[in-house]
């Protein structure tokens, strides 16, 4: 049976697992690896802490993603292809290695984030009232 996502540890196997992923994606593989060519080192350890602070509640993480995708969004349009991928790969990460409260939870939290954020990237007036 599978188990749920417990601690930082299963937060760094389902992120590493999802980008592992997101890199071999047709649809957006190329946005991390081509277009914004991305440390890796520097990004998975934010990525960790951004969703250990969304589900267990640490302050570990210090950003602000609207920002970010924002700027990415100007180097290459994110619309619903790149989104219906990304959602689709990291719903399937956390489905093949857990289940449990905590793994809808972290889908939940996923989907209302990418919705949200997918609608401030098309919605020009939102540009001045990013959070
Ligand atoms: C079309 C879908 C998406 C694409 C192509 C995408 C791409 C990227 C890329 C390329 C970066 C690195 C930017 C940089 O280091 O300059 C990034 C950062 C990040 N992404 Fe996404 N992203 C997507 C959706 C999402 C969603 C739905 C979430 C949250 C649920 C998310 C959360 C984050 C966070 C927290 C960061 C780090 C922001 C920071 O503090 O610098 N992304 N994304």
């Amino acid at each position: 049976m599978k188990k749920d996502i417990g601690n930082r540890e299963d937060i760094i196997l389902l992120v590493d697992s999802f980008y592992q992923k997101v890199q071999l994606d047709h649809a957006i593989g190329h946005i991390f690896n081509e277009i914004i060519k991305i440390a890796w080192s520097h990004h998975l350890p934010k990525m960790y802490d951004f969703w250990e602070s969304l589900l267990f509640g640490k302050a570990t993480y210090k950003g602000n993603p609207m920002l970010t995708h924002f700027d990415i969004n100007h180097k290459i349009a994110l619309r619903t292809v790149e989104f219906d991928a990304w959602k689709n790969l990291f719903f399937t990460t956390v489905d093949d290695l857990f289940a449990g409260e905590n793994a809808e939870t972290i889908k939940r939290k996923a989907q209302s984030i990418a919705d949200l954020m997918q609608f401030k990237l098309n919605e020009p007036k939102s540009r001045f009232n990013i959070v």
